[in-house]
């Protein structure tokens, strides 16, 4: 007998009190008004733009000392933890509201270190977590917070960061692109539920798949296309022309068409440029 849906009343907090909504999360580092640099969880945290712009949304309560810190500094680090059973107390201990960062730090099992940036160390500028994977160095976009309705007067604190920065650590750098058999192990947190216990969860070893191979459709090579340099678009009509390319090749053949482009200082690649370039080859 297959189970049936049934309706779950909408409430504040919808995501956890009337649903369920299993995520990772991002420990974030800013500074408060003694210089202290502070860590708090946020599970609402997720990219925000994507191509050309680079930004994340953070959603929190409006009262927290992460919202008053980087309203104040306008700037933050989001840390991304592996893992680590015995670090999940201390996660869930600096997601209790009220503390004040040098409260928590008193508590803290977490490595805080000076960020490798340039520039990025000194008053207002926040540590970052040394045992992290990788962090994102941001800037709070206050005006495009202010030119936003949604943004500015919803009754949570909306977050637009600009991501400055992307740190990864050595160990995983040459792996971002799949080659290798790893991805670092993730926690997973489902948030607060039934008023007394916070739920966490652990991510089951990564593993890949090939992609399935559909044919050279116009939209996999345009994706492919432009996110190789973000200096070179490719036109619809160009990608169009570019489908013939059995898939094995065709981010080589793209890389190959960029750099040339790159080389002729050209920015938009339409069906002229293959044309040229054809010519060129024969
Ligand atoms: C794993 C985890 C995820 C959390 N995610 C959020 C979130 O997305 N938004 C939010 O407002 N609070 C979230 N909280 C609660 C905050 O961490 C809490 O408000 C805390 O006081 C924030 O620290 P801060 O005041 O130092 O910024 C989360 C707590 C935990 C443990």
């Amino acid at each position: 007998m297959p189970d049936s849906f049934v309706p779950s009343p909408l409430r504040d907090n919808w995501y956890q009190s009337s649903s369920f909504y299993g995520s990772s999360f991002a420990l974030i580092t800013s500074v408060d008004e003694a210089g202290v640099t502070s860590i708090g969880p946020y599970q609402l945290s997720f990219p925000f733009e994507v191509i050309k712009r680079r930004s994340w949304m953070v959603i929190s309560r409006p009262s927290s000392n992460t919202v008053a810190n980087v309203r104040r500094t306008l700037k933050c680090a989001l840390n991304f933890v592996e893992y680590d059973r015995a670090q999940i107390e201390t996660i869930l201990k600096f997601g209790y509201p009220g503390q004040l960062p040098a409260e928590k730090m008193a508590y803290n099992t977490f490595t805080l270190v000076d960020s490798p940036t340039p520039g990025r160390t000194g008053p207002g500028l926040p540590q970052i977590i040394g045992e992290a994977f990788q962090v994102f160095e941001c800037t709070l976009d206050v005006d495009r917070i202010a030119a936003n309705p949604i943004l500015r007067d919803s009754a949570s604190a909306h977050l637009l960061l600009n991501i400055d920065n992307i740190l990864v650590k050595q160990r995983w750098k040459g792996r971002i692109d799949g080659s290798g058999d790893e991805m670092p192990r993730v926690p997973l947190t489902y948030g607060f539920r039934g008023g007394a216990t916070f739920w966490f969860g652990e991510a089951q070893p990564a593993f890949k798949l090939p992609i399935p191979d559909l044919g050279a459709r116009h939209e996999v090579v345009h994706y492919e296309a432009n996110r190789i340099d973000d200096g070179v678009r490719f036109t619809l009509e160009a990608s169009k022309q570019l489908t013939g390319i059995p898939r094995p090749f065709l981010r080589q053949v793209l890389e190959g068409i960029v750099w040339q482009a790159k080389k002729r200082g050209v920015a938009e690649i339409g069906p002229e440029f293959l044309e040229q370039l054809n010519k060129e080859r024969k």
